[in-house]
C-alpha cells in the first residue's frame, strides 16, 4: 500500500515544483495500480479532455486509457477539425472547453509555458503533456518507474541522457527528475544542442564525447533528433549524426554490462539508435510506454482527489 502522504498540487505542470516524496508517491501509487488489474473506479463521474495541439501516438492514447481504467469519461478534441483553425486563441478554446466544467484538461502544445497559462484560466485539473521545449513531466515519471523496477532504485546510478537536448521536453524534465531521486545525471550531445545552463536542471556534467559520456553508465536514454523544431543547420547530416552519437553495439560497450536502453519514443532508427539494439533484453522501450498507463493513472487519480478535496472546501 502506498505510504500515507499528502500529495495536494492543483496541476501536474512539471517536474519543477515536486520535491521528493510528491515522485515518489506517484510512483508507489503506479506501482500499485501495475499490480492491480481491477482498480477503484476513482475517476466515475468525472470528464476528462485531451487537447493536443502537437502530434502523439503515446502520451495522448495512454491517458485516454487510464482514464478510463478509472472509470473517467474521455473527449479526445481534434485540433484539426476544431474552431482553432478558424482562428480562435489558445485561452479562448480553453475558457470555451472551461465551460463545460470538465474535470481534468490533459494539454500538449508547441510553446514553452502555454499549459501553465491556460492552468490559469480553467477550473479543473490540468496536466501538462508536453509544452514545447520546456517539460514533459508525466513521460520523466513514466521512466522513473521503469528504471526503479528494472534496478530496484534510482539513487545512485549513472543516468546518461544522450542526443538532442537542446529541443528536448524530455530531457529537462528526466534531468531534473533523476537528479531529485538522487541519480548522477549526465547529458550527452554535439555543441550545436547543448542548450546552457543545464546545471540548474541538476545535471551533474556535460560531455561532447559520447563514448565518455556514457562510460560506466547504468541507464543510456536515447532522444529523438527533433527536426521539426530546428530552423538552421545544426548538424553537418543525419549520417554523421549517427557515426558520433548514434547508440550502436560498439559504444553501448562502454556502458555498463546491464545498462538500460531507453527510449522515449518515437524513433528514429539508424539516426539516434541502431535497430539492432532496440530488440535487445536490456532495451526497456516497450515498457516505457507499458508504465506511461499505469503512471498516467496514478497521476488523474491523484490530482482527481485534490480536485474533490477543493470543491468540498470551496462549497463548505
Ligand atoms: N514520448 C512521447 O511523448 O511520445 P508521443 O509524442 O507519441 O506522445
Amino acid at each position: 500500500m502506498t505510504f500515507a502522504y499528502d500529495f495536494s498540487l492543483q496541476h501536474l505542470l512539471g517536474i519543477e515544483g515536486l520535491n521528493r516524496l510528491d515522485i515518489e508517491y506517484l510512483l508507489d501509487r503506479a506501482n500499485e495500480f501495475v499490480e492491480n488489474r481491477t482498480p477503484e473506479q476513482s475517476l466515475k463521474g468525472k470528464t476528462l479532455i485531451n487537447l493536443f495541439f502537437e502530434n502523439s501516438t503515446r502520451t495522448q492514447s495512454s491517458f485516454d486509457i487510464s482514464a478510463k481504467r478509472l472509470g473517467a469519461d474521455v473527449v479526445n478534441m481534434s485540433v484539426q477539425s476544431s474552431s482553432v483553425k478558424k482562428g480562435e486563441t489558445l485561452v479562448d478554446t480553453a475558457m470555451t472547453l472551461n465551460a463545460m466544467q470538465p474535470d481534468l484538461l490533459v494539454i500538449r502544445h508547441g510553446s514553452s509555458g502555454a499549459v501553465r497559462l491556460l492552468s490559469r484560466k480553467v477550473d479543473c485539473a490540468v496536466v501538462n503533456a508536453g509544452d514545447g521545449t520546456h517539460e514533459h513531466p508525466t513521460q520523466a515519471l513514466l521512466d522513473a518507474l521503469t528504471i526503479r523496477r528494472r534496478k530496484g532504485r534510482i539513487e545512485g546510478l549513472k543516468v546518461a541522457i544522450c542526443g538532442d537536448i537542446l529541443h528536448s521536453r524530455v530531457a529537462r524534465s528526466n534531468a531534473m527528475l533523476l537528479h531529485l531521486m538522487g541519480a548522477e545525471v549526465r547529458l550527452v550531445a554535439p555543441p550545436t544542442l547543448m542548450p546552457s545552463g543545464t546545471e540548474t536542471w541538476g545535471a551533474h556534467s556535460t560531455h561532447t564525447n559520447m563514448i565518455e559520456g556514457i562510460s560506466g553508465c547504468d541507464v543510456v536514454m536515447m532522444l529523438r533528433l527533433q527536426l521539426e523544431r530546428m530552423h538552421g543547420l545544426y548538424l553537418p547530416s543525419k549520417r554523421e549524426f549517427f557515426h558520433l552519437y548514434g547508440l550502436d553495439k560498439e559504444k553501448l560497450s562502454h556502458a555498463a554490462p546491464d545498462a538500460l536502453i531507453m527510449h522515449p519514443g518515437p524513433m528514429n532508427r539508424g539516426v539516434e539508435i541502431d535497430s539492432a539494439i532496440t530488440e535487445s533484453a536490456n532495451s526497456t522501450i516497450t515498457e516505457q510506454v507499458s508504465m506511461g498507463v499505469f503512471v498516467r493513472m496514478a497521476v488523474l487519480d491523484a490530482l482527481a482527489r485534490n480536485l474533490d478535496r477543493a470543491r468540498a472546501e470551496a462549497s463548505a
